[in-house]
């Protein structure tokens, strides 16, 4: 398994990864009609724009090393929901099925830590609906701390996110970077 930075041309694989983990993920929590209507062209556009360094967010891919190519990704930066003293964020975090379980969510954090870090985007949060129980035990073992919450619409469902910071990155900072 291998953590990289993500390389202009890397989109369609951070979107098709995107589109397939919120399908795996969301279904019970998020209406199907949203996630019915995900495509990974529209996605691979939007990460390209987003990815494209006006608004400072960065991107690192998980590949299994097993020849099944990209099974994850992460995506951190700035803050964007202005909760008072915080300055970075984990903006996206997913590993397929097929992945999860070999250290790679801890590795793309590790990654995403270590940048976030070294940028001084310091405390640093993450978002995640407050139903995704698994990701919210992930964030918890790595060390984030409860901060905030707010509701999200998806076509008129109301479902709600919880925010975690990190005060210090430094532990969950780790080796496992390539360059
Ligand atoms: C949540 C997610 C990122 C975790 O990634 P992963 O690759 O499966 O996790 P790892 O193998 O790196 O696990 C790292 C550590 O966290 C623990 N862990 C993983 N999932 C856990 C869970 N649901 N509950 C408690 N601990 C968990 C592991 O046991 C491991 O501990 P260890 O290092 O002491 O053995 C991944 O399962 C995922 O992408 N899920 C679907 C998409 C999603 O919900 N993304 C978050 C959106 S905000």
């Amino acid at each position: 398994m291998r953590v990289r930075r993500a390389l202009n041309g890397d989109e369609s694989a951070i979107a098709a990864v995107h589109v397939a983990g919120w399908r795996e993920t969301y279904p019970g929590i998020i209406p199907a009609s949203v996630l019915d209507r995900m495509e990974i062209a529209a996605m691979a556009r939007y990460w390209r724009g987003a990815l494209a360094g006006a608004t400072g967010s960065e991107a690192w891919l998980a590949e299994a090393g097993d020849g099944s190519g990209i099974v994850g990704f992460g995506v951190c930066g700035p803050e964007t929901a202005g909760i008072p003293g915080c300055r970075g964020e984990f903006q996206a975090l997913y590993v397929l099925r097929r992945g999860q379980g070999r250290g790679l969510g801890r590795g793309l954090m590790a990654a995403m830590g270590a940048s976030l870090l070294a940028r001084g985007l310091v405390p640093a949060t993450v978002w995640t609906l407050r139903e995704n129980w698994r990701a919210r035990a992930f964030y918890e073992k790595l060390g984030g701390r409860r901060i905030s919450e707010r509701p999200l619409d998806f076509d008129g469902t109301m479902v709600m996110e919880v925010a975690y910071v990190w005060d210090d990155l430094s532990p969950l900072a780790g080796p496992e970077v390539a360059p």
